[in-house]
């Protein structure tokens, strides 16, 4: 009658977190992150890289969950790359330990002292266009350096997801265009004392499902290397696939989907890192000598984390059935900017004495919602939960990636505190925000909203 996560019961994670926080900060919700997926996950890519006995390099997204202890454990694993898309992610990768030539600074707005920083400590970058190459070139001139470089092409191909996380079509913002590479080529070939063109790079979007793309992205790299090798840039040694794979979010739905749809779906299998990375090792990749770097963020950390939540309240409108608790878009925004599907258990067997609505042993069609001012607050709708008593536990499945790195402080909710969880053990990684912390960046300055002199 109870979930575990690990050897531990979520409950008892739940009892037992108040008595490790100081007076005055809050235990609920709250993110688990299970450190033996992580190691499943990582293990996933390396094996599969193993199989093809090709070099190869594993880097991980930062951007996906910037948890300082994920990070240093990602690289203790054996992640060997870290990928920024920020000055502060530059910095905390080198402060978990990444050597900087292993950190990649990518962005398509990257700003003067990102870029700045990310050359002086010997990062690699991605050029995104003919305006970052310029910016780069500034940096490196400047400090007297030459920086290694991928170039970030668009290939124009479709990965088939939500349109706000497709990243490789030429209606994207990213990445050098076919019309556009001669011209950024012509500077790059002009500027060899300060830039060093080490690769190429791509990312087509996030939560792919078809490997098909990935792997006609490959080829369309392969073709743009040879091409690029011909014009006389020899020093190419990489070819950067980016992430994307997705995970399959539903693997547990048919539990929740109501009486007609109990049954396992017949949903074509999801591809795993060993599908994806036997897509991509072709004998065209395995000829031309050139290293793959791939770079997930999703599919290395998202199904190992959980958002614990409680249940504050059940009610009804307009025949509606919801469950108010008390995680919200704050904590798992993916809901509600991507429909996205997110599982939802309860964490034990509701007790009946305190049931409001109707019977606790009967499944009901529940929008699980939390306390955010905004109708698209929702965590999952139409679920078939039984119903709950109020304080039952709620696990959010699979909200290790673009949960805690997206949360905000929105209604001044504080950020949920972080625990981790091996076997039996389980502790803090992340103390929740106080008050204090989301005020005193306004206080700080001391200023009222008068005009000073
Ligand atoms: N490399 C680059 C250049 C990227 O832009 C991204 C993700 C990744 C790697 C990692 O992709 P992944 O393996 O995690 O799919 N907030 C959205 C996802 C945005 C992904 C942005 N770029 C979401 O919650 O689905």
């Amino acid at each position: 009658g109870h979930l575990y996560c690990d050897d531990v019961t979520i409950s008892a994670i739940q009892d037992g977190l108040p008595s490790l926080l100081e007076e005055g900060l809050h235990a609920s919700p709250f993110f688990l992150l299970s450190v033996s997926q992580i190691e499943r996950n990582v293990g996933a890519y390396t094996e599969a890289f193993q199989q093809h006995g090709t070099s190869h390099r594993l880097g991980y997204a930062i951007k996906a969950n910037y948890s300082p202890s994920l990070l240093r454990r990602l690289r203790t694993e054996g992640v060997e790359c870290a990928v920024a898309v920020s000055g502060y992610e530059v910095r905390l990768a080198i402060d978990a330990g990444f050597s900087p030539s292993d950190v990649i600074l990518n962005g398509n707005g990257k700003q003067p002292w990102e870029i700045d920083s990310a050359v002086k400590a010997g990062c690699t970058l991605n050029i995104d266009s003919g305006f970052d190459l310029h910016h780069v070139l500034l940096a490196s001139q400047k400090h007297g350096l030459k920086a290694n470089v991928l170039l970030r092409l668009n290939p124009n191909i479709d990965p088939k997801v939500h349109p706000y996380i497709a990243t490789g079509l030429s209606c994207c913002k990213f990445g050098i265009e076919e019309d556009q590479l001669p011209a950024v080529l012509r500077k790059l070939q002009e500027s060899t004392e300060h830039v060093q063109l080490i690769g190429l790079h791509c990312h087509l979007g996030s939560t792919i499902r078809d490997t098909g793309v990935m792997r006609e992205c490959i080829q369309y790299m392969l073709k743009k290397s040879q091409e690029l090798n011909g014009m006389g840039f020899q020093a190419l040694r990489y070819i950067n696939l980016g992430g994307g794979l997705g995970i399959d979010q539903e693997r547990h739905a048919c539990r929740t989907r109501g009486p007609e749809i109990q049954a396992e779906s017949d949903v074509a299998a999801f591809p795993t890192a060993a599908h994806l990375v036997n897509a991509l090792m072709t004998p065209e990749l395995k000829e031309s000598g050139l290293q793959l770097i791939l770079e997930p963020g999703r599919s290395l950390v998202a199904d190992a984390g959980l958002l614990i939540a409680k249940v504050i309240g059940v009610k009804a409108n307009g025949g509606q059935r919801f469950i108010v608790v008390d995680g919200a878009m704050t904590e798992v925004i993916r809901p509600a900017l991507y429909q996205a599907y997110h599982h939802i258990e309860l964490t034990e067997e509701p007790r009946c004495a305190e049931v409001q609505l109707g019977g606790a042993a009967e499944r009901h069609p529940y929008h699980v919602v939390g306390p955010v001012c905004e109708s698209a607050d929702f965590l999952g709708k139409d679920r078939w939960l039984k119903t709950p008593h109020e304080g039952c536990g709620v696990v959010v499945f699979d909200v290790g990636a673009y949960c805690g790195s997206m949360a905000s402080n929105y209604n001044m909710r504080g950020r949920p505190a972080e625990v981790a969880v091996k076997g039996a053990r389980w502790w803090l990684t992340r103390r929740p925000d106080s008050y204090e912390d989301i005020v005193r960046p306004f206080e700080d300055t001391d200023a009222e909203l008068e005009p000073t002199k």
